[in-house]
């Protein structure tokens, strides 16, 4: 019996050690926390793990303690998160109090560049997405440069090498978090990619989709999954900013709305507008791409978007999902759930990411590849 909780004893210890403790700093849409926590404390506190969160409501950020395996951090991706815009581990706490703010803010980037091989790779001066965030804007762009020169005449920056990044958060003008995030974070500052709108575009929801391209898509996967000559289907396209997207990329379009398009995609020789319902709406031959904007019920977008995954009408698709009801962390997982589940039982492999991204307000947008016949657990 002694020697059982002897045992016992020694097992918790190198269970404790084994475990990492982790000051993580999450970023995402304001009135997003609570989803943006649950991911993750969720995700951690599977298996030996616990974490717990920290935040205010319309913050745009979110602090998690946890103590998990190294590995079970190091085997996530920032794509693996839905409300996460970005995420990296906090080094330090920085509170910028005096006249000078620069050298506190050099010394800690010395600091946390200690047991770093490589001088970093970028600079990330990011802050909360929200209008009192946006208010340091002014005072980051004055430091920025000034922290870039010294850094790299010190050789702890070098925007030509392989290093992690350095990111500094300011929480206010006052105070700041220090941390490195390499590959698994985001790699805009902030989590998401900057955008131009572009002039002849009908909608400025045109964003949505070009965004989509630019965070489900590798450069690589953008050169070979958006040719020119391509056959597309738009559902709920009007006024047309996401069939404009695709009309950029030289592809062929079947917009399907019953209303007016406008703009760019108005009366567009590579268009054809189907006064149609996008929910009966299916191609006589399969397409490359379909993607779908309906305001409707998640559910239901989900079940249609499965029946052309399924069926093979469309090779890719990218849509959005509209959140309806509360918790809507659940009733996310509960529509992805619906598709995995349902590709599964078909048989059927392939990738299936959702994000929320910048463009995106109370809805999520998801992309779905087709690969091929599933092995065992291929989703
Ligand atoms: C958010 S708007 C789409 C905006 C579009 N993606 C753009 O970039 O301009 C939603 C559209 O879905 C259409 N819609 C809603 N239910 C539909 C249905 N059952 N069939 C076809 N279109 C539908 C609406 O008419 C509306 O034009």
């Amino acid at each position: 019996m002694r020697f059982q909780v002897k045992f016992l004893g020694l097992f918790a210890r190198a269970l404790f050690f084994y475990l990492c403790a982790m000051d993580i700093l999450l970023q995402c849409r304001p009135g997003f926390e609570r989803e943006a926590a649950q991911e993750v404390v969720d995700r951690f506190t599977t298996g030996k793990g616990s974490a717990e969160s920290k935040f205010e409501r319309e913050s745009g950020f979110v602090r998690i303690s946890a103590k998990a395996p190294r590995e079970a951090y190091a085997a996530i991706h920032w794509k693996d998160w839905i409300f996460v815009r970005q995420w990296w581990c906090i080094h330090t706490e920085l509170a910028l109090t005096g006249t000078d703010r620069l050298n506190p803010i050099l010394l800690a980037a010395r600091n946390a560049h200690d047991g770093v091989e490589l001088p970093f790779s970028d600079l990330f001066l990011e802050m909360p997405d929200t209008n009192e965030g946006r208010q340091s804007k002014k005072f980051l762009s004055h430091i920025e440069p000034l922290i870039f020169t010294e850094l790299e005449h010190e050789g702890l920056l070098d925007v030509q090498g392989d290093g992690p990044r350095l990111c500094l958060f300011f929480i206010s003008a006052t105070e700041a978090l220090v941390g490195v995030a390499d590959e698994r974070s985001a790699p805009w500052s902030m989590g998401f990619p900057r955008l131009r709108f572009p002039a002849e575009a009908p909608s400025r929801s045109t964003l949505k989709l070009a965004e989509a391209f630019e965070v489900f898509l590798s450069p690589r996967e953008q050169d070979l999954l958006l040719r020119s000559g391509m056959k597309a289907v738009d559902l709920g396209a009007a006024p047309g900013g996401w069939t404009w997207q695709l009309l950029a990329r030289g592809m062929r379009v079947t917009a399907v709305d019953n209303g007016p398009l406008k703009g760019g995609a108005l009366g567009h020789p590579s268009v054809t507008h189907l006064k149609a319902d996008g929910f009966c709406y299916r191609p006589k031959v399969p397409v490359d791409w379909v993607v779908c904007d309906m305001v409707e019920q998640p559910g239901r977008v989900a079940d249609l978007m499965l029946d052309w995954m399924v069926k093979g009408y469309a090779q890719t698709a990218i849509f959005n999902l509209k959140l309806q009801k509360h918790p809507r962390l659940q009733e996310v997982r509960n529509s992805l759930e619906t598709i995995r589940k349902g590709l599964l039982d078909a048989g059927i492999r392939g990738r299936l990411i959702a994000r929320q991204l910048y463009h995106d307000r109370e809805e999520i947008t998801v992309y779905l590849r087709r690969e091929g016949k599933a092995k065992a657990s291929g989703w």
